[in-house]
């Protein structure tokens, strides 16, 4: 059973205060649910669930902090670096290397492209019509 009928057969609801309370913890009920949804969203699997399977945990990304937030590309190339090796990973890339742009050089934060949590990002079409595949 949902849990705010729960709480509607328990409450007496006779007083404007009590119904105020009613509606304060439904409020409450639901921004408490809110991760929940976001975590059933993140369903299908993304950059970070790939890390997963290959043994990276939260924390080798996120380090200690409680509040997860950004990643910074020292983070990623401490794994996947140096930028020079990367660079020449993808240098045969058509129409050009997406890590060595005339731009930003090998300057970029990469998650601008690898979302890690939400679909990846061409972000060079922003302008371009490139055909990369971001992973
Ligand atoms: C603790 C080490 C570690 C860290 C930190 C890490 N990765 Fe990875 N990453 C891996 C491993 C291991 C794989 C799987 C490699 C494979 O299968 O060849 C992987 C795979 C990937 C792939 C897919 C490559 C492919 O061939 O499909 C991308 C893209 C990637 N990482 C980007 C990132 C980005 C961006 C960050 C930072 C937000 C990051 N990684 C942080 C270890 C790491
Ligand atoms: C402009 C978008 C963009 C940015 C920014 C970007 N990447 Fe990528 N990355 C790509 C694309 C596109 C590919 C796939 C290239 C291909 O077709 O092989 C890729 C491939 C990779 C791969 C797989 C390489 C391989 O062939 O094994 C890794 C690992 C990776 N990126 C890590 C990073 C890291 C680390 C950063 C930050 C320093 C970064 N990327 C920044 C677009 C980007
Ligand atoms: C490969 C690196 C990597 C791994 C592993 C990883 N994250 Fe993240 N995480 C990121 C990046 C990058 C962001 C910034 C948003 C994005 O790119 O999707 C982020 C953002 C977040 C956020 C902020 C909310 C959001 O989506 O913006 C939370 C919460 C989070 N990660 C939790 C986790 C948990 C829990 C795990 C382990 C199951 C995990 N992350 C594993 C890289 C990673
Ligand atoms: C904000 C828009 C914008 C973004 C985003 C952008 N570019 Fe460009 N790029 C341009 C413009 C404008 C030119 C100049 C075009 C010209 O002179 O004809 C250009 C030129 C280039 C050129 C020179 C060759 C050419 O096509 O003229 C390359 C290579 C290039 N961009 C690669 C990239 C890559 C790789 C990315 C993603 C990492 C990227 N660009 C993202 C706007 C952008």
């Amino acid at each position: 059973m949902h849990p705010t009928h729960l709480y509607e057969r328990m409450s007496p609801m006779s007083s404007p205060l009590l119904k105020r309370i009613a509606t304060a913890a439904r409020l409450l009920l639901f921004v408490a649910l809110i991760p929940l949804a976001q975590a059933a969203e993140q369903a299908p699997k993304m950059t970070a669930d790939l890390h997963k399977a290959k043994g990276v945990s939260c924390a080798d990304c996120h380090g200690k902090a409680k509040k997860k937030t950004f990643v910074s590309a020292d983070r990623c190339l401490g794994c996947h670096g140096p930028v020079a090796d990367l660079v020449k990973k993808t240098a045969a890339v058509k129409p050009e290397n997406p890590h060595d742009s005339p731009h930003w050089g090998p300057q970029m934060e990469c998650t601008v492209c690898h979302r890690q949590h939400e679909k990846t990002v061409n972000w060079c079409n922003h302008c371009h019509v490139y055909g990369f595949k971001v992973p």
